[in-house]
């Protein structure tokens, strides 16, 4: 079982003459100007949340957009700030983006771009020559700061996600000693998809500058090997899942991420989470009602206004459950540039009036809208509170959020119900399996959640917990280091 402590062995074993980079364009820790004081906050993002423990265990150094209106105020005159605040044990490098760089580069390309293409959730993608001429600009950007980070040490780079697609081919040609992985952290889609993205023979060829390019499923990586079979000229090897071209092979390996299973349990148990939970209790008021929660970023592919509609559609069919739960809907703000996001915001507020205002009653409501930033502590103190708790993506890589919850329930009770078109729904089978796009299905499963008998909790419970507890972060670092360890450096390095 992969733990902190053999993860640390196998670096200080095999790593520690090695360089480490991080590349993601979201950044771990975020400064931001709070009522005059400089707050260090943590980001709304999976992928940012399950990299920063492998960057406490690893040293080296993350390479990030410095996006908060306080991040240029905390670096040294290198652009560099040792993190995490508290105990810092790596660097964050920032990189400085300007407005036309960011609307190109992030919203566009990154966010209107792959990120609907990806994951085929009926929002149509935008594709401008504008974004991605920034795109490729930015790219470059990045990769200016990667390689004076690796100086001349022997490098291993790890890039995260959408945003760097063409990275990995400029680092090999700018210092082709670097031993290059990339982990794609949204689903990549059939190929028949994919051929609506413009450039596709240049992204392609982008990612294809990697040694090692990982996606959460075994699935999403034979729609890459699909597509690149064909989209580019190379020669794809569907038996060792890697694909050849111009002579530089590239291994195509599924790696489901997770969370660090052992240190957020032990957080959740935390006296600060124990007083959160006395504050939302006098602050939501559930009384004897049962608490369903849903925690997300406000985003189209989240399904929240499904499951908004479930909660109205389980009380048509089961009135006698009116006044019997509260639901409670975090929402952190996020991409509120783009269209798409703004019509998601809209529809979500309105539901949420349209709902309550239905079965209101001068003492309840059913559903509790939280739209701001959640501290862990306070997503925890929800966690606990959360009699049933919604996942319902309508397509989503993994979704750690479900991962988090399980993790929280160190009391062993509490109901998952998880979209089956969440990668995690593979390794969370004992969660009740739902199709969001059905909102019969999902109300049936919520008060399916809120029936089942205590032994049947717990037992799903202990099962969940168990998966999430060995497929945890640490794995998955450990699987992908030893499978960098693989490649060899140049002798002359
Ligand atoms: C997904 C992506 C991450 C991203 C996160 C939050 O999880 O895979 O790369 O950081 O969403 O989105 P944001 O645009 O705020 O970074």
């Amino acid at each position: 079982m992969w733990n902190k402590e053999s993860l640390h062995k196998l670096i200080q074993s095999k790593l520690s003459n090695y360089n480490l980079i991080v590349v993601a364009n979201r950044e771990p820790y975020i400064h931001r100007h709070v009522d005059e004081e400089i707050e260090c906050q943590r980001p709304a993002s999976g992928m940012a949340s399950a990299l920063d423990p492998i960057m406490r265990a690893c040293g080296g150094t993350w390479v990030g957009h410095g996006g908060g209106d306080a991040d240029r105020e905390t670096v040294d005159e290198r652009d560099r700030v040792r993190v995490p605040p508290e105990d810092p044990t790596y660097t964050l490098r920032r990189v400085w983006l300007s407005k036309k760089e960011e609307e190109g580069y992030y919203h566009g390309l990154s966010n209107e771009g792959l990120w609907p293409l990806c994951h085929v959730v009926f929002t149509r993608p935008v594709f401008e020559l504008k974004h991605w001429e920034m795109y490729k600009k930015v790219n470059k950007k990045f990769a200016d700061a990667v390689i004076e980070e690796a100086g001349d040490v022997p490098t291993f780079v790890f890039i995260q996600d959408y945003h760097f697609a063409l990275m990995p081919r400029m680092l090999k040609q700018m210092n082709p000693n670097l031993i290059v992985a990339q982990f794609w952290h949204i689903p990549w889609p059939n190929r028949e998809t994919f051929q609506a993205f413009p450039w596709k023979e240049e992204l392609l060829d982008g990612l294809l500058g990697n040694d090692l390019l990982g996606f959460h499923l075994r699935y999403h990586c034979q729609n890459f090997l699909d597509t690149v079979d064909r989209g580019i000229e190379a020669m794809v090897n569907q038996e060792q899942s890697e694909v050849t071209r111009g002579g530089k092979t590239t291994l195509v390996r599924p790696f489901p991420i997770s969370i660090d299973f052992e240190s957020h349990e032990k957080r959740a148990k935390s006296a600060e989470v124990d007083d959160k939970i006395r504050k939302f209790n006098r602050y939501f008021k559930p009384g004897k009602r049962l608490v369903g929660v849903g925690i997300e970023r406000i985003d189209y592919t989240k399904g929240i206004p499904e499951r908004l509609r479930a909660v109205d559609r389980m009380l048509e069919k089961n009135p006698e459950y009116v006044d019997k739960f509260i639901f409670i809907q975090v929402g952190v703000p996020s991409r509120g540039h783009i269209d798409a996001y703004k019509k998601i915001d809209d529809e979500i507020d309105r539901i949420v009036e349209e709902v309550n205002w239905k079965w209101g009653t001068e003492t309840w409501k059913p559903i509790h809208y939280a739209k701001r930033h959640f501290s862990t502590e306070e997503m925890m103190a929800l966690h606990r509170m959360a009699h049933f708790f919604i996942v319902s993506s309508l397509h989503d890589g993994m979704n750690l959020v479900s991962k988090e919850y399980v993790a929280s329930r160190f009391d062993g009770d509490g109901m998952l119900i998880l979209s089956s078109f969440a990668g995690a729904s593979r390794e969370l089978s004992d969660a009740i399996l739902v199709n969001p796009f059905s909102i019969d299905e999902l109300a049936d499963a919520i008060r399916q959640a809120i029936e089942t008998p205590e032994e049947e909790r717990r037992k799903r419970m202990q099962k969940l917990r168990a998966a999430v507890a060995e497929n945890n972060i640490y794995r998955w670092a450990g699987k992908i280091i030893s499978a960098l360890l693989k490649f060899d450096f140049p002798e002359s390095m």
